[in-house]
């Protein structure tokens, strides 16, 4: 209702000005426990959808995905909008700016975004510095907290895997579970990550500092049949807990007005059936994570269905406000599940 009133407002604004000014209003919200509780309870009314997953409690299934949340701003606040957990990053070993501005727009038609951030990050150091300094305060969300890590923009592919290994040193002691992003198309040469032999020694490299936590790996929509296979085979003997499906479509702007990644909308097939292709060939009891244009109660289902433990959600958040994922889970709760 409110933000039906603040939309055409931020709307106004250019979408990374209001994307920062979503944050500071976020971390506001969350300045203390005994606030985010009562936002919690009173305004965003979640349903206990209560979830066992990688040894980990979800009070529902519904987290928020990587990328909003890169420095690990306001945690608490994410728990006070409904979410059951929060995957917070993209960090990198040393901080970086990212791409030039602007790097994020909106295809509000499409109900989408477009974005080439680039991984703008504070770096993994400073980054554990705030995660401590919140658990210190009490200011530490009460549902699982993941960290995504990745490589420098100017560190070569032949030396990622020690890229991922420092930032994942890093943050795991202040992690509950960690993700490796090797499928964002903002960072040039990435993706080209995605093969058997460099997730080997990726996941390697994040396992160690892991020390028994989780580790999921990203993958990107475009990833399927035997290659995506190798990838699932690859990353699983090398220690691997489960995945995430999907990352953003990479574009060119020859296919639309921008250069970057296509998020929302757009991804309401492609992202349940890549879950259901990791599903069909990893089988039951891998931990599964799915992300990608879900914005309702029906789209979560779908991805539930697909063969997820848990969904993810982003870009519906800029077209539905901070208090969809509460809804989310209010619909699927009146439903089958
Ligand atoms: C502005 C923006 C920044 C993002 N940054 C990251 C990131 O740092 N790391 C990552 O793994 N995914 C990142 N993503 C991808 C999202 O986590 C998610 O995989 C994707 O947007 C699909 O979900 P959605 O359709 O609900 O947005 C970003 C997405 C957007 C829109």
């Amino acid at each position: 209702m409110l933000y039906a009133l603040a939309r055409p407002l931020l709307f106004r604004k250019d979408p990374e000005d209001a994307h920062n000014l979503a944050i500071a209003s976020a971390r506001r919200l969350a300045g203390g426990r005994r606030r985010a509780a009562l936002v919690r309870s009173t305004l965003a009314r979640p349903a206990l959808l209560p979830r066992r997953v990688m040894g980990l409690d979800f009070p529902n299934p519904v987290g928020l995905a990587a990328g909003m949340d890169k420095n690990a701003a306001a945690p608490l606040a994410w728990w006070a909008f409904g979410f059951g957990f929060v995957e917070l990053g993209t960090v990198t070993p040393r901080p970086q700016a990212g791409k030039p501005r602007p790097r994020m727009f909106r295809d509000v038609p499409a109900r989408a975004v477009i974005n080439r951030m680039g991984f703008n990050n504070d770096g993994a150091p400073a980054v554990a510095a705030r995660l401590a300094d919140q658990q210190a305060r009490g200011l530490r969300p009460p549902f699982p907290v993941g960290v995504s890590v990745g490589k420098n923009a100017d560190t070569p592919n032949d030396r990622a895997a020690d890229d991922y290994g420092l930032a994942a040193a890093a943050v795991a002691p202040h992690a509950d579970f960690l993700s490796i992003n090797v499928s964002s198309p903002n960072t040039p040469g990435l993706r080209s990550l995605q093969n058997p032999q460099e997730l080997t020694a990726i996941v390697a490299a994040v396992r160690g500092p892991a020390a028994g936590k989780p580790v999921l790996v990203k993958v990107a929509p475009e990833l399927t049949g035997d290659l995506l296979r190798s990838v699932l085979d690859a990353c699983l003997a090398a220690g691997a807990t489960g995945f995430i499906a999907t990352n953003t479509l990479a574009r060119t702007p020859s296919e639309t007005r921008e250069d970057g990644g296509l998020s929302g909308r757009p991804l309401r097939d492609v992202s349940p059936a890549r879950v259901a292709e990791v599903r069909a060939h990893v089988g039951p009891g891998v931990p599964l994570v799915g992300c990608g244009g879900v914005e309702d109660a029906a789209t979560a289902r779908r991805m539930l269905d697909a063969g997820a433990d848990l969904v993810q959600v982003y870009t519906a958040l800029v077209y539905a406000g901070p208090f969809l994922p509460a809804a989310i889970t209010r619909g699927l709760a009146g439903g089958r599940r």
